[in-house]
């Protein structure tokens, strides 16, 4: 359909078109000099120390699964309410999924996350690493997650797909970037196209950690290294003056191809200049769906504490007590849909996904499934012009006020 507005969108400008055909005409297309420039630059903003580009925020989520350690015998916990990725990863190890509910900030429970984390201590089955998620762009309760980090010693995954620029205040009135708080041992970012900057496909593990970082980059080029002082077979490794051969390379550990190429980290690099324009214009929207909705009484928010969050709004989510409405979320959806007005789910509560569900551990997410229930992503990017905006919310109240 013609004008239709989706949820999301990408934006490509003549300079990002500009940029990727600088790199289609230089020496290197695969993972070259711009990957690293691209991973430096994301440090820079984010305030970490080393980045790590890969082929998406999954593989990102893999690597740094490894990373941490993760195998077979482990256990990892993730919030109820994510993309399901933030879960898989711990699965492609053959780890345990521990699903932990939610707070009214969408983001995970830390009340829940501990009874997880005693309940699986009390069982003999201590908990390896904690995937937190910045659920829509809302940071969750850092400080909190540190705390039972310090109590358990789990390795702490950040998945911030939906946050790249977002920000807290802790309790001390210092204020963090994402990526910058060091008790947090990955970040994990997605470039998808509607997220807030996109390489096509694409995703970065940010760390404070160098022995993380070499990881990393390890399993992301098929777990081999050039570097002679690693190499394991000497005889194969070097001629008999000492000096290594030419062509070796050691492959010491089962790892993949993730690598990133330079046509993607050019874009990546050029849509990076515009992360804080596009989160201020995510911000505005957010802010009208409130302004616009506040006398809507079938519409309600997530709770947002502005004061503390830095909120990167990666979505607008409303909550819509359909119920009361007398319609179903599907019947509301279509009906948008035939006036040109995508809408989104995010997200169905991952242990309620088939492939988790005979794998549930007796986990409670009351919470999750009463969000479930209600949520609804409106449109929300950074070229919705101020017409497509009245449009959105006029559909909405019509589609409502009708109901
Ligand atoms: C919270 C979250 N984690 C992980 C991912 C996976 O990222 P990608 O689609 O880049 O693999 C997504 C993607 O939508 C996501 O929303």
């Amino acid at each position: 359909m013609e004008n239709f507005i989706p949820y999301g969108h990408q934006n490509i400008t003549e300079e990002d078109i500009e940029a990727v055909s600088k790199v289609l005409k230089a020496n290197y297309i695969t993972q070259g000099p711009v990957v690293e420039e691209f991973e430096k630059a994301v440090c820079e903003k984010t305030g970490s120390n080393y980045g790590v580009c890969c082929t998406n925020g999954t593989s990102a989520l893999h690597l740094a699964m490894i990373a941490a350690g993760v195998n077979q015998n482990d256990r990892i916990i993730a919030p109820a309410i994510t993309f399901c990725a933030s879960a898989n990863c711990a699965r492609f190890l053959g780890a345990e999924v521990l699903f932990a509910d939610i707070e009214d900030s969408i983001t995970m429970s830390v009340e829940s996350c501990r009874a997880l984390l005693e309940k699986s201590k009390a069982e003999g089955k201590p908990v390896k690493a904690v995937v937190t998620v910045d659920m829509a762009g809302y940071i969750c309760d850092m400080e909190a997650f540190a705390k039972l980090k310090d109590e358990f010693g789990f390795v702490w995954v950040e998945d911030s797909c939906h946050a790249i620029g977002g920000s807290w205040t802790a309790s001390d009135g210092k204020v963090y970037k994402v990526g910058e708080y060091k008790k947090v041992d990955m970040t994990v970012f997605s470039f998808h196209p509607v997220k807030h900057i996109t390489t096509g496909e694409g995703g970065m593990i940010i760390t404070h950690s160098e022995k993380y970082a070499k990881s990393l980059r390890f399993y992301r080029s098929h777990g081999m290294t050039k570097v002679p002082e690693l190499f394991q077979c000497k005889e194969e490794a070097f001629d008999k003056n000492g000096l290594v051969n030419p062509w070796y390379y050691e492959m010491q550990d089962l790892g993949f191809n993730y690598r990133m190429t330079e046509i993607q980290a050019a874009l990546g690099l050029s849509q990076l200049k515009r992360l804080e324009s596009g989160i201020a214009k995510r911000r505005e929207i957010a802010d009208y769906y409130r302004k616009e909705f506040a006398d809507c009484p079938l519409i309600s928010f997530p709770v947002v504490d502005k004061e503390k969050i830095g909120h990167a709004y990666h979505l607008a989510i409303v909550l819509i007590d359909f119920e009361k409405a007398g319609m179903t979320r599907a019947a509301f959806m279509n009906k948008l849909a035939s006036m040109g007005i995508g809408t989104q789910v995010h997200y169905i509560p991952v242990p309620m996904l088939p492939y988790y569900l005979d794998k549930l551990h007796g986990e409670k997410f009351s919470n999750a499934i009463a969000y479930y229930k209600k949520c609804l992503s409106l449109p929300c990017f950074p070229t919705l012009s101020d017409d497509d905006l009245q449009r959105v919310v006029r559909g909405i109240k019509q589609v409502l006020n009708r109901a």
